[in-house]
């Protein structure tokens, strides 16, 4: 599976860089073309020699010596993928914040391949908020973070912070390549985000949605390999670089997105939460208080889930979502016919974890051959998991 894959494969300083020599053997013994990067750090822990005799590549460490420059740009787009094992912390954290001060971090910045990284720490570095939080930042960004397995530690504790046996990394990137495959050659629209409704230059109605679900999945659905166009709405969410992303802010502006993208899409995703009115009329000034009530005179938005299933040519897999508060599965099939949808995604307000302003979601799924698939509560990147593999089972059924 790995036969003839460019592997960057990247070493910071851990002790668990002395697991790198078996993991690059691994790697060159199925197939992989390897080139290593070490931090000058990880060169304390072992040798540049060990490593370039097993790659069978010279070892890079600096971005240049006296006589060469290592182009960090076209290390970058050389590979099929970039892995850094072990991530250390201090590497992970200057990945968080764009740091750039050896060869690593430069490669690291200019890869326009999928990043796999297989961290290695004790485990109260693991454990602390810091950390935490910037693995949740570089997932954001789009990269891939191999679980760390529980065992003994450098520090003679046992406990969470040992990195992936090289073994269990070769697996992964298996994995990771065979599903790439699955939406090669594809194209996805994913709606994702809140609307605004403007009613004056500083005033709109708008919702609690983050995005996150959205952008998730827009993710899930790159990382499988298709060429994925996001149409999103006021977002913070930050949104790897493999997607296309069209901000827009009103229910019409996504229509239109949408209306224009969706001829050549074979998967859409309407994952927004649209504004179902808006204000009939968007004062030019500011709106005054006077000492009356105030009403506001709303109209209906057009429903793009729905205008899309209008259109909607065979081939073409659509796929809406249903946020509800009660009757739930009966209100999720009603979507399912009256929108023409193949598959509709409910979440419930009732259930704890679910919804809005959550890391977390909790699904089920409905798609027009009959099938309910239950899930349970997990985060929103294993969620736009369970989402993308009904898809594309349900695509090639
Ligand atoms: N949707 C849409 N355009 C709208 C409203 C909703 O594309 N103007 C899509 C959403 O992205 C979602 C699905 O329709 O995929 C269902 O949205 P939801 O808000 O749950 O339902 P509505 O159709 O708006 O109906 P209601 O609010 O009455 O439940």
């Amino acid at each position: 599976m790995l036969q003839n894959k460019k592997i960057i494969v990247g070493i910071t300083g851990s002790i668990a860089a002395y697991k790198a020599a078996f993991l690059v053997r691994l790697l060159v013994k199925n197939g992989a073309e390897v080139r290593v990067i070490m931090t000058k750090a990880a060169a304390d822990f072992i040798t540049p020699l060990t490593l370039s005799t097993l790659s069978k590549n010279n070892v890079l460490t600096d971005i240049a010596d006296e006589s060469t420059w290592a182009n960090h740009v076209m290390l970058g787009r050389w590979a099929d993928v970039m892995l850094i094992a072990p991530l250390s912390c201090n590497s992970l954290a200057k990945m968080a914040t764009g740091l750039c001060d050896n060869l690593l971090q430069a490669v690291y910045l200019s890869a326009t391949c999928p990043v796999v990284m297989a961290p290695a720490m004790d485990e109260d570095m693991w454990h602390h908020s810091t950390t935490k939080a910037n693995l949740e930042k570089i997932s954001s960004f789009g990269n891939y973070i191999i679980p760390v397995e529980k065992g003994e530690l450098a520090s003679g504790l046992t406990g969470d912070g040992r990195m992936a046996e090289p073994e269990s990394i070769v697996q992964y990137l298996e994995h990771f390549f065979a599903a790439k495959q699955e939406l090669k050659g594809k194209k996805a629209l994913v709606t994702a985000g809140p609307t605004y409704e403007a009613l004056d230059p500083v005033r709109f109605i708008g919702n609690h949605s983050s995005g996150k679900m959205g952008i998730a999945i827009a993710a899930e659905l790159a990382s499988r390999g298709a060429e994925v166009t996001l149409v999103l709405g006021p977002s913070s969410v930050s949104v790897p670089e493999a997607i296309n992303v069209i901000r827009v802010k009103s229910a019409n502006d996504m229509y239109e997105a949408c209306i224009n993208t969706f001829n050549g899409a074979d998967i859409a995703v309407m994952s927004a939460a649209v504004a179902d009115y808006t204000p009939v009329t968007i004062a030019a000034e500011k709106i005054k208080k006077n000492d009356g009530a105030f009403t506001i005179e709303l109209t209906k938005t057009k429903d793009i889930l729905k205008s899309l299933g209008e259109i909607k040519k065979p081939g073409q897999l659509l796929a809406g979502f249903a946020l509800e508060t009660n009757n739930e599965r009966a209100y999720a099939l009603n979507k399912l016919t009256s929108k023409n949808a193949d598959l509709i995604v409910l979440n419930s307000l009732n259930d704890t974890g679910a919804g809005f302003g959550h890391d977390t979601n909790k699904i089920t799924i409905f798609d027009k051959l009959g099938n309910e698939y239950t899930f349970e509560t997990k985060t929103k990147k294993e969620v736009a998991k369970d989402i993308v593999n009904t898809i594309i089972k349900l695509f090639h059924a």
